[in-house]
């Protein structure tokens, strides 16, 4: 029995799960780009941008989306090639599993839980921000204490420390969305293009609305003077805009998700890489452009920081646009929920299958067909931790986990090609010796700028992860049975 941390799994394991995959192949590579573009566009621009200028860059936002950008573009372009060898649906897990060893896939598959966990709880907190805006519309004022985590709602109240809140609206979307995916959700792909088409044009209107409210001095500082801010931490300044780059990531995670569809793609080992940079390159291009109008719309010390793309307009004087985003943004950032929920479930799933999770995790719906015992464990967790936490916290501990996965994968797919020369690679990453060291490079340099305490929190989570690997994960395996 091969017993090594390094094992992989067979490539006819594979080819046995996909066999009994009763997915139909019809997705083409812009059925693939649009679901992309679903998953990356939702709380990053919706919500995250007002922190990110306010506290960090000022109106040089734009330039931290260049930055995360970049980080992005090695890391998708390793993620495609990485894609592109197995077909097979799944994630980075998945894949690294097949090529690089079981440890290895263990991590990833344990980081991309903050990915996707986080990732959902962060989308909830931005849901619940617009909710409050849509039924202020109506003249409705919500309780702080029934809208915000403690930590904010004691900020708000003008009190120091947290105070008893509960953000009963994040964690009241989280059930919503639970009792769908458990009752399983056929995510056709004609739905998600409908919801993608609505956030495209909406993204689209407040770039051309907007830009006839920027005011040119607005943009002046472009990056206001580094100054220490309460926190105890630098704010603007080249640091501030690093800082920021790490906060605007999140908006660019979910081009991975592509991935979890290639089961249902008709060219995967072609499409699935085409639609990772595509859907990429398309929504670099609007978060500059959104970003560029916003912080011209309203000075970046004033953007608001829960619904911020909204309050630019409502400071426009231009009800009728807050209303057609907040709208927009409800049912978007709804459907990022799904894609993120419905992610980590498949996730969880297939780390089930292999024995390197408990079996609760891949049972089965005898009705619904749906890995519904866990999908209420993510809606528990995610519900409750997004009524508790404040936004820039959990979206920090996803973007970490993400990052570091990044970093990861970039440097697998160098190895792969010592490794293992002769593999087919339908798709190949250009200049990979340079593509990819800047790859882990550029993640792992991101990750230092995250705070203390998500540090703290990260290395927490990781030394767990390392002991459920070697105290469960490891013995349980089904590559201890097989051989
Ligand atoms: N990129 C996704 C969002 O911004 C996770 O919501």
């Amino acid at each position: 029995m091969d017993n090594s941390i390094w094992r992989k799994k067979p490539m006819a394991a594979y080819e046995a799960d996909m066999k009994k995959s009763e997915l139909k192949r019809v997705l083409t590579k812009w059925g693939l780009t649009s679901l992309g573009i679903g998953a990356i566009i939702g709380g990053g621009i919706f919500t995250l941008t007002g922190i990110a200028a306010h506290n960090h860059a000022g109106p040089a936002l734009a330039l931290a989306f260049i930055i995360a950008a970049i980080g992005c573009t090695f890391a998708s372009l390793c993620y495609a090639e990485f894609s592109s060898i197995l077909p097979v649906e799944g994630s980075a897990y998945a894949y690294s599993y097949g090529t690089v060893g079981e440890i290895f896939a263990w991590l990833i598959g344990w980081n991309l839980i903050l990915e996707y966990m986080m990732g959902a709880t962060t989308v909830a907190v931005a849901w619940s921000g617009y909710f409050e805006k849509l039924v202020h519309l109506f003249g409705v004022e919500l309780p702080v204490s029934l809208m915000n985590d403690p930590y904010t709602a004691g900020e708000k109240l003008g009190v120091e420390g947290p105070v008893p809140a509960f953000n009963l609206a994040a964690f009241i979307i989280t059930w919503l969305v639970t009792i769908v995916l458990v009752r399983g959700i056929q995510e056709s792909a004609k739905a998600n293009n409908i919801i993608v088409m609505i956030k495209l044009a909406v993204v689209i209107f407040v770039i051309v609305v907007g830009a006839f409210y920027i005011k040119v001095e607005n943009w002046h500082p472009f990056i206001p003077d580094p100054a220490m801010g309460a926190d105890g931490k630098m704010h603007f300044g080249f640091g501030g805009v690093m800082t920021a780059a790490t906060v605007v990531f999140f908006a660019y995670i979910g081009f991975d998700a592509v991935s979890t569809q290639a089961g249902e793609a008709i060219n995967p080992r072609k499409d699935v890489p085409f639609a990772i940079i595509a859907s990429l390159v398309v929504c670099t291009i609007l978060y500059i452009l959104v970003s560029l109008v916003l912080t011209g719309m309203v000075k970046y010390d004033t953007l608001d920081l829960k619904a911020p793309v909204a309050a630019a307009f409502a400071d426009a004087g231009l009800p009728w646009a807050v209303f057609i985003i907040t709208i927009a943004a409800v049912a978007g950032l709804t459907s990022v929920m799904l894609v993120m929920m419905l992610g980590q479930s498949r996730i969880f799933l297939g780390m089930a299958k292999d024995g390197l999770l408990p079996k609760f995790f891949n049972t089965i719906h005898p009705e619904y067909k749906t890995p519904w015992k866990s999908t209420i464990l993510i809606g528990l967790v995610v519900s409750i931790v997004s009524a508790l936490t404040p936004i820039d916290k959990v979206s920090e501990m996803c973007s970490m986990g993400t990052l570091l996965a990044f970093a990861m994968i970039s440097g697998a797919v160098l190895l792969l090609r010592y490794q293992q020369p002769d593999i087919e690679r339908p798709y190949k990453a250009p200049l990979i010796h340079f593509v990819a060291p800047m790859g882990v490079i550029f993640n792992l340099l991101l990750m230092t700028q995250a705070q203390a305490a998500t540090w703290r929190a990260f290395l927490i989570w990781s030394t767990l992860g390392i002991i459920v690997y070697f105290v469960y994960s490891r013995s349980r395996s089904n590559l201890n049975k097989s051989e």
